[in-house]
C-alpha cells in the first residue's frame, strides 16, 4: 500500500493571513485506502491547512496534487467537482433549506459528473444513512 501513488500529495504548504504566516511548510501524503488524521492544539493551523487544500484560502507557497494532477490555483468549486470535499466544523450547511434540499445539491453535482441522477444518488444516501430518510418526500 505504501508504494501506491498518493491520492492527495501536499508539499511545503504555507498560508498567511495578511503579513502573518499561520501555516508553515506542511507536507502530507494520503495513499489509497488510508485514513489520515491531523491533530494539534487550538490555533495550530488544521482548519487553515484544509481551507488552503480546498482552495478556500490562497496559499503563499506549496503544491497540492490530487490524483496525480497538480492544482496550482484551484477554486473550491473545482476541487469539489474533482471529488475533494470538506465537511465544515461549524454549521455551514444551508440552514434555511431542508436536509433533503442540502443533499440534493450534492446529488446534482454527481449527475453532472455522470454518476447517476438525483433519484439514484438520494437512494444511495438513504441506504447508507437511513435516519435521514425520516420525513423524506422526494419522488413519492
Ligand atoms: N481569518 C483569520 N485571520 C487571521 N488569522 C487567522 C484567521 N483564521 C485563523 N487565523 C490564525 O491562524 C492560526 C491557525 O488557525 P486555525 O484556525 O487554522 O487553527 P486550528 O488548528 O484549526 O485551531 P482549532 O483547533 O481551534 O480549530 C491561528 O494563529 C489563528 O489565530
Ligand atoms: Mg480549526
Amino acid at each position: 500500500m505504501s508504494e501506491s501513488r498518493p491520492v492527495l500529495a501536499v508539499s511545503d504548504l504555507c498560508v498567511s493571513y495578511g503579513k502573518v504566516e499561520a501555516l508553515h511548510h506542511v507536507s502530507i501524503r494520503i495513499r489509497p485506502g488510508e485514513i489520515v488524521t491531523v491533530i494539534g492544539p487550538n490555533g495550530a493551523g488544521k482548519t487553515t491547512m484544509l481551507g488552503a487544500i480546498m482552495g478556500l484560502l490562497p496559499r503563499s507557497r506549496g503544491e497540492v496534487v490530487f490524483m496525480g494532477e497538480d492544482q496550482p490555483a484551484a477554486e473550491v468549486e473545482e476541487m469539489v467537482a474533482r471529488g475533494v470535499n470538506l465537511v465544515p466544523e461549524k454549521r455551514e450547511l444551508f440552514g434555511e433549506m431542508s436536509v433533503e434540499d442540502n443533499l440534493l445539491l450534492g446529488a446534482f453535482m454527481r449527475r453532472r459528473q455522470g454518476f447517476g441522477d438525483e433519484r439514484e444518488t438520494m437512494a444511495m444516501v438513504y441506504e447508507t444513512f437511513p435516519r435521514l430518510k425520516e420525513g423524506y418526500a422526494f419522488g413519492r
